[in-house]
């Protein structure tokens, strides 16, 4: 069964070509990056307009690259929500039109779904039911996911996503967007406990995220010690790095992310656990994780970086799981997209 993946919920124009599920026959990504960086974060007015550019040479490449034709294609899966509306409009009202003017089913994928998808995509296939740490610039959650797909959540942020919280910080230092990949790299080699900021844990069993505190605390500091010194440029005492900065904002998340998901694991008795969604792109947390599991306590699933971010593949697998699973759904040329 070959699909037809169409993703545009944020600011990735996506379209990838999967046959049954698992074998990529393309994957095509146009980035954004470049028109949202001056602005430190997503213009969701940006994003919808550029999407309208992208979509059609984007969806006309990845059949090209897939060598297969719009006739060829089974079913056209996309993202519904969540996301930004105006964005998801595009890539939804592309997907209709190809299904209605083609004849084809249509299924629509919950963006989530399709990053928690991710997961079978990383060489080994994950014993059901797995702990999904699912951590992206809209959402931190761990799911319980079982053999039929289904996920029910063990718990989530109460305010800033892990992603959200990258960006935020990285946007004041000014050192790029998006932020994760830029503390992410500034981190590399520096001391990840030259500072110490917060972790929020709530009470021992929670399986609840907080991250706006760090945020706070981040900024406090800044404020109070001053920007820090570029790497080259260590001076007297009191003056601290950014590097060492970065080390330590991120190691505050990820300890937290290592620990919760382990923690969800040993609360479920489950040996399985998948991290997937931009934030497990994280050269840091990929490094923890795969130490914890070292331990041999758990196994470990981690999509391969470029299936982390946001992408079509995910979408166009998930669809198959749903085609699978439930068959056509009905009402297609009616659907709406949802931002939450
Ligand atoms: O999954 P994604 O592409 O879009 C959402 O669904 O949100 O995730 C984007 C988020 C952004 O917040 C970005 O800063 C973060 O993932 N991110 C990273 C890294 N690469 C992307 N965060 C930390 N380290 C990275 N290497
Ligand atoms: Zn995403």
């Amino acid at each position: 069964m070959i699909i037809l993946g169409i993703e545009t919920s944020c600011d990735e124009t996506a379209a990838a070509v999967v046959r049954d599920g698992k074998e990529i026959l393309s994957s095509v990504i146009a980035s954004q990056v470049s028109i949202h960086s001056p602005y430190g974060g997503v213009v969701p007015e940006l994003a919808s307009r550029q999407h309208l550019e992208y979509i059609i040479p984007v969806i006309e490449s990845a059949l090209e690259k897939a060598g297969v034709s719009c006739e060829q294609l089974d079913v056209l899966g996309v993202t519904q929500g969540p996301g930004l509306v105006g964005a998801l409009l595009v890539g939804l009202s592309a997907a209709k039109a190809m299904a209605y003017a083609l004849g084809k089913p249509l299924i629509a994928v919950n963006h989530l779904e399709g990053h928690i998808q991710a997961a079978f995509i990383s060489g080994g296939v994950p014993e059901s039911p797995f702990i999904c740490l699912v951590v992206s610039g809209g959402h931190t959650a761990l799911y319980r996911v079982d053999r039929d797909g289904g996920s029910r959540l063990l718990g989530a942020t109460r305010d800033d996503a892990a992603g959200e919280a990258f960006d935020k910080i990285a946007k004041l230092l000014d050192i790029g967007y998006p932020g994760g990949i830029a503390i992410d790299k500034l981190a590399s080699g520096a001391n990840p406990e030259a500072i110490h900021f917060p972790r929020s844990r709530f009470d021992k069993e929670s399986l609840e995220f907080s991250f706006s505190g760090l945020k706070t605390a981040a900024a406090n500091f800044i404020r109070v010690h001053g920007p820090p010194a570029s790497d080259s440029a260590r001076s007297g005492a009191g003056s601290y790095t950014l590097g060492d900065f970065a080390a330590s904002f991120q190691e505050a998340i990820v300890d937290v992310l290592v620990e919760k998901s382990v923690k969800a694991a040993q609360q479920c008795g489950l040996s399985d656990i998948a991290a997937v969604g931009g934030v497990a792109a994280n050269s840091r947390l990929r490094t923890r994780l795969a130490q914890e599991a070292a331990s041999g306590n758990f196994r470990l699933y981690l999509p391969p970086v470029e299936f982390c971010t946001d992408n079509a593949v995910m979408i166009a697998s998930a669809a198959y799981r749903i085609w699978m699973r439930s068959g056509p759904q009905h009402g297609m040329l009616e659907l709406d997209a949802y931002s939450r």
